[in-house]
């Protein structure tokens, strides 16, 4: 499939996935989100990719929201295969088993805060702003904010940000631990180019074992959550990357891992 408005770029072990629909300040219509199912797929199944940054093109936006000239176009089918397509795109992102850095450049809004969520990390320029504000449009969030934001930031603080519908800046972001950092508008692209670089050094086995043990165990039991990490405890030590990164600590040299 020709991508029109999803660009990804592969360089040392990092895709760089960058949403650019500048005209609609990166709305996500139904094509933009398949572009990115794509993107995603790709992402997940190279083996060359160990970590994936994803942004909006621009200055202003992130993400401005779903598309709401294409929402109102909606019957109920449509509503309910739109909430469908949106709802495996988060879980994909979610659940890629490797590491997702949103680098929130502006306005991430409705779908485009829901999109940054389902992102492992987020970082974001001074001038972002965050919100649902949905309510606003007499509807509420769909693409899976009612339940990240709540489980990331307490439900108190959720359901302030929900019902009342105004965005937060970056700055608050960080206090409500919506955000991990914050960075100046020209420094953000290289700020998430660096934590990805990192990442990308890092073990890849473990990586998806600390993904899934954190996503699956929220919504587990402590006890059922504590039986998911011993599982996945155990299955590292079958790795190379384990051999290699203890081995690399006796020899006192950097480790080089090849996710195996
Ligand atoms: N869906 C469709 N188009 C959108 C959009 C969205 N979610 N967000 C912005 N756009 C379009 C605008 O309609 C405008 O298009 P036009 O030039 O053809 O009129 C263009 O993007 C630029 O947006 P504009 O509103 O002129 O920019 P602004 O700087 O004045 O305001 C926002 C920026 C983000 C505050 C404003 O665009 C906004 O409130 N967007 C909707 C946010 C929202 O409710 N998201 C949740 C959707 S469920």
């Amino acid at each position: 499939m020709n991508s029109q408005f999803v660009h990804s770029v592969v360089e040392d072990g990092v895709s760089q996935i960058t949403i650019d629909r500048q005209d609609k300040l990166n709305a996500l219509n139904k094509q933009v989100i398949a572009e990115l199912e794509n993107a995603f797929q790709a992402a997940k199944q190279s083996q060359k990719v160990r970590c994936i940054v994803l942004t909006g093109a621009g200055q202003k936006a992130f993400v401005a929201g779903a598309d709401i000239v294409e929402l109102r176009s909606l019957d109920k089918e449509g509503v309910r295969q739109t909430v469908k397509q949106g709802h495996e795109l988060m879980n994909l992102v979610e659940n890629l088993g490797k590491p997702v850095i949103a680098a929130v450049n502006g306005f991430a809004l409705g779908g485009g805060c829901e999109l940054a969520l389902a992102c492992h990390l987020r970082i974001a320029s001074g001038n972002a702003q965050l919100g649902l504000p949905e309510i606003h449009l007499g509807l509420m969030p769909g693409y899976g904010g009612t339940q990240r934001l709540s489980r990331l930031i307490g439900h108190g603080r959720a359901l302030e940000m929900i019902l009342g519908g105004k965005p937060v800046s970056a700055e608050k972001a960080l206090q409500l631990g919506l955000v991990n950092a914050l960075t100046e508008p020209e420094e953000l692209a290289g700020a998430a180019a660096k934590h990805a670089a990192t990442l990308a050094r890092s073990a890849p086995c473990a990586m998806k074992s600390i993904l899934k043990a954190v996503n699956e165990g929220g919504n587990l039991a402590l006890t059922d959550g504590l039986d998911l990490e011993a599982t996945l405890f155990e299955g590292l030590f079958d790795t190379d990357d384990m051999r290699e990164g203890t081995a690399a600590f006796l020899e006192k040299r950097k480790p080089a891992f090849k996710g195996g």
